[in-house]
């Protein structure tokens, strides 16, 4: 398992800027903390924290062409916001060329920015590591880290609604997964009110 980890490692620091890789360890060591209190696989997350912005480095231009190669479609918003594709890609070249087969590991990385319904549990914490690593600072951070501690629908909803908030304001895009996310979520929180 360690030599897995320690691969891995080195390859994605020989891919991505140094700052990034930086910010990869600070989200590899909230993951960590967070598997442990939720009884998630530490080998998984470690796996999937390291690689969730393997493909970081890459220009829109091979963002598109790795989805769109592997026969996936990229949408209209998307193209005008190529970003947004960096863990979809990563996904992409997890399975393809690291040999990763595990779903979970997977869906953890290709839905690491916008997240998604019914996401895993290993995909909540790497969702949520991402938004809470040690160096994010930003309104409301400090709310969804205690959150995590507890309950893992609950940090992702508050860092949706964050990030819905900031997107708002801004009048940026908002990509549909995330919507489609944050309703899944809001559902899920009413029917087991009314099961209470
Ligand atoms: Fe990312
Ligand atoms: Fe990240």
């Amino acid at each position: 398992m360690k030599n897995k980890i320690a691969y891995f490692e080195e390859l994605v620091k020989e891919k991505i800027s140094e700052k990034r890789f930086e910010h990869t360890k600070r989200v590899l060591i909230t993951a960590l903390e967070l598997a442990e209190k939720h009884n998630v696989s530490k080998e998984k997350v470690q796996i999937a924290a390291l690689l969730h912005d393997y493909a970081k480095n890459l220009s829109s231009e091979e963002l598109v062409d790795i989805i769109e190669k592997s026969g996936g479609i990229v949408t209209s918003l998307e193209k005008m916001e190529p970003e947004i594709l960096h863990g979809p890609a990563a996904a992409i070249i997890a399975e393809k060329e690291l040999g990763i087969k595990d779903s979970e590991i997977l869906e953890s990385i290709k839905y690491h920015t916008t997240g998604n319904e019914n996401l895993s549990e290993l995909a909540k914490i790497v969702y949520i590591a991402d938004a809470i690593e040690p160096l994010r600072d930003y309104p409301g951070v400090q709310e969804i880290r205690e959150a995590a501690m507890i309950d893992l629908d609950k940090a992702c909803l508050l860092s949706l609604n964050s990030t819905l908030d900031f997107l708002l304001r801004k009048e940026r895009l908002i990509h549909p997964l995330s919507i489609k996310a944050r309703n899944y979520l809001i559902m899920k929180k009413l029917r087991s009110e009314v099961i209470e």
